[in-house]
């Protein structure tokens, strides 16, 4: 029961689960479905945490964690802060995300990680123009879950309008974002995923108008040592990364999946 009220809350845009001394916090992710925090790591922390990467890379057999889907090439390690300790004292243990993040969801402590994984990606070898957004899962618009997902985004090297940004729709995470037609449109989504339809929280590129309006894509550009906090409920991708250029950053997820959603996820029929 507790699961469905946190999630009409949420879904009703409630203000009440963020309650703090940070007036900017409150107002931007609650209404922007993002909220940047400059320099929260420092030139030292950045490099303590790349050196101790690019050691552990040279150690491990790279091809077991890259995927690739032509448009782009990702090397990915998860639990990165259980091989590196600098990511462990200097983002898993931050008290500023800790403290982001257990306002995010309303709680006084901090909720526990879900994932924690360091990511590479780098341009792939087909042209962007001919993506088929169907099949490709990077490249086009989806909501993460039907209800509040946290995320932060630590940016290792600086990211602008070629280093493939992460992209969000401000306000999408909110049940009265958008026109009637484009909100009726989501709930439908919702509660297909809700129910398990695979793929059905992924927007075709022909289709992005009827979710959402283009003015509203915002790309999360920014300076090593800057966070990004975003509520992945609203609809956002990984953009495209140039050639010759990358992206480079931690992400830390905490889904604070409830036992309802445990439940349906168990016994979904369509997955
Ligand atoms: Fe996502």
């Amino acid at each position: 029961m507790r699961g469905l009220i946190d999630m009409a809350n949420h879904l009703i845009g409630s203000s009440t689960v963020i309650q703090n001394n940070g007036g900017v916090y409150h107002e931007e992710i609650s209404k922007k479905s993002f909220y940047l925090q400059k320099s929260l790591l420092s030139p030292q922390e950045i490099s303590s945490i790349r050196d101790e990467i690019q050691d552990l890379c040279q150690d491990i057999d790279k091809t077991k964690f890259y995927t690739s889907n032509d448009y782009n090439n990702v090397l990915r390690v998860a639990d990165i802060h259980e091989k590196c300790l600098s990511v462990k004292k200097y983002v898993i243990q931050s008290s500023q995300i800790n403290t982001i993040a257990s306002k995010f969801f309303g709680v006084d402590k901090a909720p526990k990680f879900d994932k924690c994984s360091y990511e590479l990606k780098t341009s792939g070898s087909r042209d962007r123009d001919i993506a088929d957004p169907l099949k490709e899962n990077v490249v086009h618009f989806h909501f993460d879950r039907s209800y509040r997902v946290f995320k932060a985004i630590v940016l290792l090297k600086d990211i602008d309008s070629v280093n493939g940004p992460f992209q969000i729709v401000k306000g999408s995470h909110l049940i009265s974002y958008g026109s009637w037609p484009q909100r009726l449109k989501k709930y439908l989504k919702y509660f297909q995923q809700i129910l398990g339809f695979k793929n059905c929280h992924k927007i075709a590129w022909s289709e992005e108008k009827k979710y959402f309006d283009k003015s509203d894509v915002v790309s999360l550009t920014g300076k090593a040592g800057d966070v990004f906090f975003v509520n992945t409920g609203a609809y956002h991708r990984g953009s495209f990364v140039d050639k010759d250029r990358e992206r480079e950053v931690i992400w830390v997820y905490c889904y604070n999946e409830n036992f309802l959603k445990k439940i349906l996820k168990r016994f979904s029929i369509f997955k």
